[in-house]
């Protein structure tokens, strides 16, 4: 059976961060038919949004043309949507013992309105703390990619969004962020280079969870018993 280390919940609470355009959704989609395809029925979700509330806060965070706004509103937007997602989205999964995965969380504003948009990481810790009351992940994988020039060709395809339209400075701050926070946090953050082909980190990522799930007493050699467990 499940245990109950680390969130207090009988659930496996899992983050997936880093900067924008290091293939997080195409791992996120692999991971999830991995576990799908032991039984294990995972809670895909991502932030800002999950919930109809997060997506509207979203859509106003992230459209090209929405306003100007201040760092700090910024940072409380993300926030507001953190603490619905948590209590609507997370909480009541990881208390039926469900898998969570989600694409962003609190370290992604730790990283980009803290370490890159200037606002005290000491704030934003708070801030975190209150919209999350204090739910950290059991394991945060961090998909860095070292090279501006790979981030930029993969961006390079798609419309860009609010904060992706920020200077590359700015995005060189939020990869020197990961890394920051990688050492901040390391009994939970696993830096991955997703610099590597799609294969190889795909496996990095599979080993890491694997881990944390025998951590949680869940058996992955047994595919009935874990379908089980759930
Ligand atoms: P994405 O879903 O395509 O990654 O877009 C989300 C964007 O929002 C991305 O540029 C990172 C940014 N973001 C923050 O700046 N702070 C946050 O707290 C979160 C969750 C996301």
């Amino acid at each position: 059976m499940p245990g109950t280390i680390g969130t207090g919940f009988p659930g496996v609470f899992i983050s997936l961060e880093g900067c924008d355009g290091s293939g997080k959704s195409t791992q996120m989609a692999r991971l999830s038919r991995r576990l799908e395809s032991l039984g294990l029925s995972p809670v895909i979700t991502r932030e800002p949004g999950g919930t109809p509330f997060g997506e509207r806060i979203r859509q106003l965070l992230l459209d090209p043309d929405s306003p100007d706004r201040s760092i700090l509103s910024e940072t409380l937007l993300y926030a507001a949507a953190r603490c619905e997602f948590v209590s609507k989205i997370v909480r009541p999964a990881l208390a039926e013992g469900r898998i969570v995965i989600t694409e962003r969380y609190a370290d992604s504003t730790w990283v980009y309105q803290g370490y890159a948009g200037g606002v005290p990481l000491s704030t934003i810790e708070t801030l975190n703390a209150i919209a999350t009351g204090g739910l950290e992940p059991d394991l945060t994988l961090v998909l860095d990619i070292g090279e501006e020039r790979v981030v930029n060709e993969r961006l390079a395809t798609k419309r860009k969004d609010k904060i992706e339209r920020r200077s590359g400075e700015y995005h060189q701050k939020v990869r020197e962020g990961y890394r920051q926070l990688a050492r901040r946090y390391p009994h939970r953050v696993a830096y991955v280079d997703g610099g590597l082909d799609v294969h190889s980190v795909e496996a990095i990522i599979w080993q890491e969870v694997v881990n944390i799930l025998s951590k949680k007493g869940y058996d992955l050699t047994d595919e009935k018993r874990g379908r089980e467990s759930l």
